[in-house]
C-alpha cells in the first residue's frame, strides 16, 4: 500500500500554491492524499508568521500532531512530521527546542528539496533537519512540472518582497525579490491549461513590479506578461495578487481595458486612508494618490469593482487616523476587505515604535470598519441579485447535487448542479444573496 500524507496550509496564496506543488512532489514519489491526518505517513504544516495569532496556531497544531503519532506508533506505524513556510524561516532552530519531534523544517525558499530530505530521514541517515538557506538557485528550476488540480490554479510568477512595510515580515521571511523569466510562467501556465485549468491567478507579493527576462534577456512587465497569457488558447479568466498601490503603472491600468479575460476585480491593498500612517507604515502611496489609481482603472474597465486590506490600531493611530480609513472606505466602496488587527512582529521597525495602540482601542476599531466592509460587502451582493453571470464551479456544496462555484467577483456561488459541471463555466442567474455568499440557477 502506498503512503499518505497530509498537508494543511496556513496564510496567503502563495502558501497555497506551494503546498499544491509540495503535494505533486509527494505524488510523483509515489505518496497518496490521505483524507485525514490520523491516516497519514506524512504530516506537513506550511505555515504563516503574518501575526502573531497565525504563528501561534502551528505549536498547538503540532502538539496535536504529536498525539496522533502516538497513537499511531501503538498501531505499529510511523508518522514523519515536517514544518514548512514563513515560520520556519523567521524561528529557524527554535522551532526544534519547542518541538524536538518535529523531523524537518524547510523554508519557503528551499521545500524544492523535500524529496531529498524525506529520502535522509527514512534512511536514518539525518532528523530534525532545518534548511533555511536563501538559495543562489530558484527553487522554480527544480520542481517537477505543475499540474493543475481543478479550473482554477494559481501561479507565482515572483518570489519575496523589497518593499519592507514596517510592519510587515514577508521580506524577511521570503527573502528579496525574485521575478521568474517570461516564458517558464507561460511554460507552466500552458501545463496548467492543459491539465483542465480555465482560470489562473498569477501570484507574487508586489505582483505588479513583475520584471522577468523574456527569451532574448530584456526585462518585461506585468502588463507584458497578462497579454501574453491573454493568448493562450483555452484560458478563459485571468487574475493577478496582491498589487501594490504605488506600482500600478498605465500599462497595467490599460490591461483593464484591452484584455477580454482580465476579471474585473482587483485586490489593492490601502491598508489604512491616513497619510500620516501610511508615511508610518513605509507605503509608498498617498490616499489622494491611491484614489487617482482607483478612479483609473475604473476608468479602463466600468464594471471594475475592489477589494483591499487594512490594519487598524498600527502604533501611533489616533480617532482622526481611523476616522480617515472609514471615509476612505466610503469613498471607493469596496465590495470585500481583509481587515486586521495590528501584530506586533518580531524584527519589523514597528515593533518598537512609540506609542503602540492598546488591545481595545484595535478591537474596537475593527468592529467599526468591519461592519462598515460587511455592509458595502452584502450592498453589492444585493444587487447581484437578478443579473446573471459567468461562475466557475470549484467545490462540492454541502447537500447533495449541489456545487459551488465563484463568479468573476470572486464571491461564491452555490447551485443545483451536476457533477460533470465541477470544474467548468456554467451561466447562472441569481436568486438570492446573502453577505457572505450568492445562490444561482443555471441557465
Ligand atoms: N503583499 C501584500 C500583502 C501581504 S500580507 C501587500 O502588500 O498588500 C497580507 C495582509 O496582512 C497585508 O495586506 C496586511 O493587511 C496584513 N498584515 C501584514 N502584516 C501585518 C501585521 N504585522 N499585523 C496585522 N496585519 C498585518
Ligand atoms: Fe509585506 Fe509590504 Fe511586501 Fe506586502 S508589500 S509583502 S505588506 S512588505
Ligand atoms: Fe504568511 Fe508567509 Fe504568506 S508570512 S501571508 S505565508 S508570505
Amino acid at each position: 500500500m502506498s503512503e499518505k500524507y497530509f498537508i494543511k496550509t496556513y496564510g496567503c496564496q502563495m502558501n497555497v500554491y506551494d503546498s499544491h506543488r509540495m503535494a505533486m512532489m509527494l505524488e510523483d514519489m509515489g505518496y497518496q492524499k490521505a483524507e485525514a491526518q490520523a491516516d497519514a505517513d506524512l504530516v506537513l504544516f506550511n505555515t504563516c508568521h503574518i501575526r502573531e495569532k497565525a504563528a501561534e496556531k502551528l505549536f498547538s497544531d503540532l502538539g496535536r500532531a504529536l498525539i496522533i503519532k502516538n497513537e499511531r506508533e501503538e498501531k505499529g506505524l510511523k508518522t514523519i512530521i515536517g514544518v514548512a513556510g514563513c515560520v520556519v524561516q523567521a524561528e529557524d532552530e527554535q522551532i526544534l527546542k519547542r518541538a524536538p519531534y518535529v523531523d524537518f523544517a524547510l523554508g519557503p525558499l528551499t521545500y524544492h528539496r523535500l524529496p531529498e530530505i524525506l529520502k535522509q530521514i527514512k534512511n536514518k541517515k539525518n532528523t530534525g533537519v532545518v534548511d533555511t538557506d536563501f538559495p543562489a538557485e530558484s527553487k522554480f528550476d527544480f520542481l517537477p512540472e505543475n499540474k493543475a488540480e481543478g479550473g482554477c490554479s494559481f501561479l507565482a510568477i515572483q518570489e519575496g518582497c523589497n518593499n519592507f512595510c514596517t510592519y510587515c515580515v514577508v521580506p524577511y521571511t521570503r527573502g528579496v525579490e525574485y521575478s521568474r523569466p517570461v516564458e517558464d510562467v507561460i511554460d507552466e501556465a500552458k501545463r496548467l491549461i492543459e491539465t483542465g485549468t480555465l482560470e489562473i491567478n498569477l501570484l507574487g507579493q508586489n505582483v505588479n513590479s513583475y520584471h522577468g527576462e523574456d527569451k532574448n534577456g530584456k526585462e518585461r512587465n506585468l502588463a507584458y506578461l497578462l497579454n501574453k497569457m491573454a493568448e493562450l488558447d483555452g484560458l478563459k479568466r485571468l487574475r493577478y495578487t496582491t498589487s501594490y498601490p504605488a506600482d500600478v503603472d498605465d500599462d497595467l491600468i490599460k490591461c483593464h481595458h484591452d484584455i477580454q479575460i482580465l476579471m474585473p476585480y482587483l485586490h489593492l491593498p490601502v491598508q489604512s486612508g491616513s497619510n500620516r500612517i501610511l508615511k508610518a507604515m513605509n507605503r509608498r502611496h498617498t490616499r489622494e494618490t491611491y484614489i487617482e489609481v482607483v478612479q483609473k482603472l475604473k476608468q479602463a474597465n466600468r464594471m471594475l469593482e475592489m477589494s483591499s486590506d487594512f490594519i487598524v490600531g498600527f502604533p501611533g493611530e489616533t480617532d482622526e487616523d481611523f476616522e480617515q480609513t472609514l471615509d476612505l472606505v466610503d469613498q471607493i466602496k469596496y465590495i470585500q476587505a481583509f481587515s486586521f488587527k495590528y501584530s506586533k512582529r518580531p524584527g519589523t521597525p514597528a515593533a518598537v515604535m512609540e506609542n503602540q495602540v492598546s488591545e481595545k482601542i484595535k478591537k474596537e476599531r475593527l468592529d467599526v470598519l468591519q461592519t462598515k466592509l460587511f455592509a458595502l460587502q452584502d450592498e453589492f451582493n444585493q444587487k447581484c441579485v437578478g443579473k446573471t453571470f459567468d461562475v466557475l464551479f470549484e467545490q462540492k456544496g454541502r447537500h447533495k447535487g449541489q456545487l459551488i462555484g465563484r463568479t468573476p467577483y470572486m464571491q461564491n456561488v452555490h447551485a443545483a448542479a451536476k457533477d460533470e459541471m465541477m470544474g467548468k463555466i456554467c451561466k447562472l442567474k441569481i436568486t438570492d444573496a446573502t453577505t457572505n455568499s450568492l445562490t444561482g440557477k443555471v441557465i
